[in-house]
C-alpha cells in the first residue's frame, strides 16, 4: 500500500526523494496504527513536518519558475494540510478510531492522488522549463 512504485515517479530528483520519505513515514504511521501503538500522534506529527517542508519546496519552486498552475496546486496543498491538521486534532481529542485504519487509508488516497495528478503535471513543466537549450 505504501510501497514506492514507478507510477509515482515524476522525474524530478528533489520531488521523488521527498515523496519517497513521505510514503516511508506514512508506512511507519500505518504500522503504529495497526499495532495501536501509543506513538501514533508522534508519527503523525513527523508526517506533518515532512509534508509541510515538501509543500514549501514545491510551492517555492513553482513560484520561481512562473508555473501557471501554481494557484490550483497550492490550493490542493492547503486543502490537504487542513485535512491532516483536522485529523491530528481529532486524534488528540480522542475522537478518531485509529484501529479502523481510516487515518492511513485517507493519507494513502490523498498522497497518491495528489502525486499522480498535481505533482506529475508540475514535474513535466519543470523538466521542460529547465532543460538546457
Ligand atoms: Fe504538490
Ligand atoms: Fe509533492
Amino acid at each position: 500500500m505504501f510501497e514506492w512504485s514507478g507510477e509515482l515517479e515524476v522525474g524530478v530528483p528533489e520531488i521523488d526523494r521527498d515523496h519517497r520519505s513521505l510514503l516511508c513515514q506514512a508506512r511507519v504511521l500505518d504500522e503504529a496504527v495497526k499495532a495501536n501503538d501509543p506513538g501514533i500522534s508522534r508519527e503523525l506529527g513527523a508526517l506533518i513536518l515532512i509534508t509541510e517542508a515538501h509543500f514549501r519546496w514545491e510551492e517555492g519552486s513553482m513560484r520561481e519558475h512562473g508555473y501557471e498552475g501554481y494557484g490550483g496546486h497550492k490550493a490542493d496543498h492547503d486543502h490537504l494540510l487542513k485535512q491532516i491538521y483536522t485529523l491530528r486534532d481529532e486524534l488528540a481529542a480522542g475522537r478518531v478510531d485509529v484501529s479502523s485504519s481510516l487515518l492511513t487509508l485517507f493519507i494513502q488516497v490523498w498522497t497518491r492522488k495528489h502525486i499522480v495528478e498535481r505533482d506529475r503535471a508540475y514535474a513535466s513543466y519543470l523538466r521542460s522549463s529547465v532543460q538546457p537549450s
